[in-house]
């Protein structure tokens, strides 16, 4: 057995990535839209104001999805443009936006798996203190209310958060992402637990109002790969990737972000090694925390070969010299979603989707007016093989969106890195299905079987 009959193919983008009309029908402002605009911190002073112009051409996106063939499609609501203080005044345009972007999926029989926050933070409440501000789990439980409230009775798949990893760790522990700012680890912990129990308080918030709600997180890892099926490398592996380094370097940490949730409790290596930076836990908290969780979404782009040392310990092998990068520098391991998964599965037990899984390139147009991305292509089948062997092999894989459907804003890369099986033309906002596109269309038709 390979994938299941109700496997979900579908694909991903987030809202800031895509939407542009960032200052259209009563949007607020988003952390994104400030840091975007501060010289030097996007690539070639990129930003997202425009961006694919989904808000205005969500229908022909929509009406390609269902060309390609996809069962869902996962994207994200912009906080502030239903918030635009992000509490309080509802943006009734906003709404109706997502209202429509939804009703169109629905029309070709795409369902929508909504994400609440990939990211673009409403800058009102970055003023406020932001994760680090306590009433923000409340502010976030009255968010994910008004989307349930107004979605739910078409919309039943959520995802809390994407990537807390990267809007925590990349942004304010290193600083490079939106808002640019560095904080303490005292800080950053603090504002790790403050997204935790949002999550769990949204939870709840979206249950109460949608009873038939399937609730997932959509957090990343750079998986170890064992570079031998041994046994001892493969232990090593599945330590590295839950075990806290010592240097408690904790904000990649997969136990760190999903015991909590999935488990209910923080991980006792990390708590030893963090204890002094650590916050207060409340009495309830992890109760909040611990919500029921009916899937299990990962992101996944890369693995990180290990070997097993003297003592058990992982011992990172380097790649060698010329060994094959995608444009934006990852370097690439096949096996990664087949380690990923089966580690994860192993200690959560949840059925697992691949949130993300995709590649940039610098894809152009041809001669013939067709954008070829042969490498995009293999890329994707060899990582949809192994997941195929996972799921072969007992692991519960429920679906994999592509990341992503169409070439996007790419953070602090601006348009530089073009993840898309659908090539979009900045200039002229026209989309133009790149080979991969129709490669993975008969994917879907065969459900996987041609692999
Ligand atoms: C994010 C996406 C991003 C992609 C490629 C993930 O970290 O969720 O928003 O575009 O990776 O960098």
């Amino acid at each position: 057995m390979g994938f299941s009959n109700d496997f979900v193919w579908g694909v991903a983008t987030s809202s800031y990535q895509i939407e542009g009309a960032a200052f259209e029908d009563g949007k607020g402002l988003s952390i994104w839209d400030t840091y975007s605009h501060e010289p030097g911190k996007v690539f070639e002073g990129h930003h997202g104001d425009v961006a694919c112009d989904h808000y205005h051409r969500y229908k022909e996106d929509i009406r390609l999805m269902a060309e390609l063939g996809v069962k869902a499609y996962r994207f994200s609501v912009s906080w502030p443009r239903v918030l635009p203080e992000g509490t309080g005044a509802v943006n009734e345009k906003g709404i109706a936006f997502y209202s429509d972007l939804v009703d169109e999926m629905l029309k070709y029989g795409i369902t929508p798996y909504l994400t609440l926050y990939h990211w673009d933070m409403p800058y009102e409440l970055y003023k406020r203190g932001g994760w680090l501000n306590p009433d923000m789990p409340r502010w976030f439980a009255e968010y994910a209310a008004l989307i349930a409230e107004r979605l739910g009775d078409r919309v039943k798949n959520y995802m809390t958060f994407n990537e807390p990893q990267v809007f925590i760790g990349l942004a304010f522990v290193d600083g490079v992402h939106a808002p640019g700012h560095r904080y303490t680890r005292q800080e950053t912990l603090l504002m790790a637990h403050h997204v935790m129990l949002a999550h769990g308080l949204a939870a709840q918030a979206i249950r109460g109002k949608v009873a038939d709600a399937r609730i997932g997180y959509a957090p990343t890892s750079n998986v170890p790969v064992p570079v031998t099926m041994e046994e001892r490398d493969v232990e090593a592996a599945r330590r590295a990737y839950f075990e806290m380094p010592e240097n408690g370097d904790w904000s990649w940490n997969t136990a760190w972000w999903s015991d909590p949730i999935v488990l209910g409790h923080y991980p006792e290596d990390g708590v030893k090694i963090l204890e002094k930076d650590m916050p207060k836990i409340g009495q309830d908290d992890m109760k909040i925390i611990h919500q029921p969780l009916d899937f299990y979404g990962q992101n996944i782009y890369r693995g990180e070969p290990v070997r097993a040392g003297e003592d058990g310990k992982a011992i990172h092998v380097p790649y060698p010299e010329g060994s094959p990068k995608t444009a934006i520098g990852w370097h690439v391991n096949f096996d990664c979603l087949y380690w990923g998964t089966r580690f994860l599965y192993e200690r959560y037990q949840k059925p697992i989707f691949i949130t993300e899984n995709g590649m940039s390139s610098h894809d152009w147009v041809h001669l013939d007016g067709k954008v070829h991305d042969p490498q995009r292509i293999d890329y994707l089948q060899r990582h949809l093989q192994w997941l195929k062997k996972a799921a072969e092999e007992g692991v519960d894989i429920a679906g994999y969106f592509q990341w992503s459907f169409m070439d996007n804003f790419e953070w602090a890369r601006g348009y530089h890195d073009r993840f898309g099986i659908v090539y979009v033309d900045y200039q002229t906002q026209e989309r133009i299905p790149k080979d991969s596109f129709y490669w993975y269309q008969q994917l879907i038709r065969e459900n996987g079987e041609n692999l």
